[in-house]
């Protein structure tokens, strides 16, 4: 089968993607990233998955949103709040999946924190399993320590997986090679990291890890970067 779907790393846990006719930003912090590959401005999309309230996956989303009347998909809190700034948005819950135009959507068990920028109740944090219309299917882990049930997502038959690997905030590079073992994807990328000095890491170091320990191959994409999907 021919692969339609295509997936571009913006820098940090931003990610712009073509499936067919339709357009898709996951996390959109372009504005005050530094390592953002590209201008908010720039970007157009049918729908915005945010994972989190924080601000660093919030990002532009309001704005972009507005510009091209795209559908947010987020957590229930979220898309209320998202509502109450004119934003249309599609509110989901963990576990729950939706056949949007472009593939289903899943939202996946995350821990961390979902504060919004303004202190309203962003819900819980999400990662995102999207299985898109060519069958392709990306796991965003989104932020997010390890846990056990990894393998159950994995269960699923993961084509690409992008899991934060910078510390402190989100699982770092060990646990991150954990959990490759624990998804056992065709192929992984490195992200929420080296955005700032807090979570700089070797993503080269951490490739050559996850080879040697699981066997999946890691890619290391620099923002900007369409990923080999091949
Ligand atoms: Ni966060
Ligand atoms: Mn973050």
């Amino acid at each position: 089968m021919r692969m339609t779907t295509k997936i571009q790393w913006l820098g940090h846990s931003c990610f712009y993607i073509e499936s067919n006719s339709h357009k898709i930003l996951i996390d959109p912090f372009l504005t005050g990233n530094p390592v953002a590959a590209l201008n908010a401005v720039d970007l157009k999309a049918d729908f915005i998955l945010v994972s989190h309230g924080h601000g660093d996956h919030i990002g532009d989303t309001i704005e972009i949103a507005k510009r091209c009347n795209s559908t947010v998909i987020c957590n229930y809190e979220i898309s209320g709040w998202m509502e109450s700034k004119g934003v249309k948005a599609h509110g989901m819950q963990h576990g729950g999946a939706f056949q949007f135009p472009f593939g289903k959507v899943k939202l996946t068990l995350a821990f961390h924190g979902s504060m919004l920028p303004d202190g309203s109740n962003g819900g819980n944090p999400c990662g995102f399993l999207i299985r898109f219309n060519d069958k392709f299917c990306f796991y965003d882990a989104a932020d997010t320590g390890l846990f056990g049930d990894m393998k159950l997502i994995g269960e699923e038959g993961i084509d690409l997986a992008a899991l934060p690997i910078g510390d402190n905030y989100t699982m770092g590079p060990e646990d991150a090679i954990k959990a490759v073992g624990f998804l056992m994807p065709k192929k992984v990328i490195p992200m929420h990291y080296n955005t700032f000095d807090m979570i700089k890491q070797d993503a080269h170091a951490w490739a050559k890890a996850v080879k040697t320990q699981t066997g999946v191959n890691a890619l290391v994409p620099n923002p900007g970067d369409w990923i080999d999907l091949g």
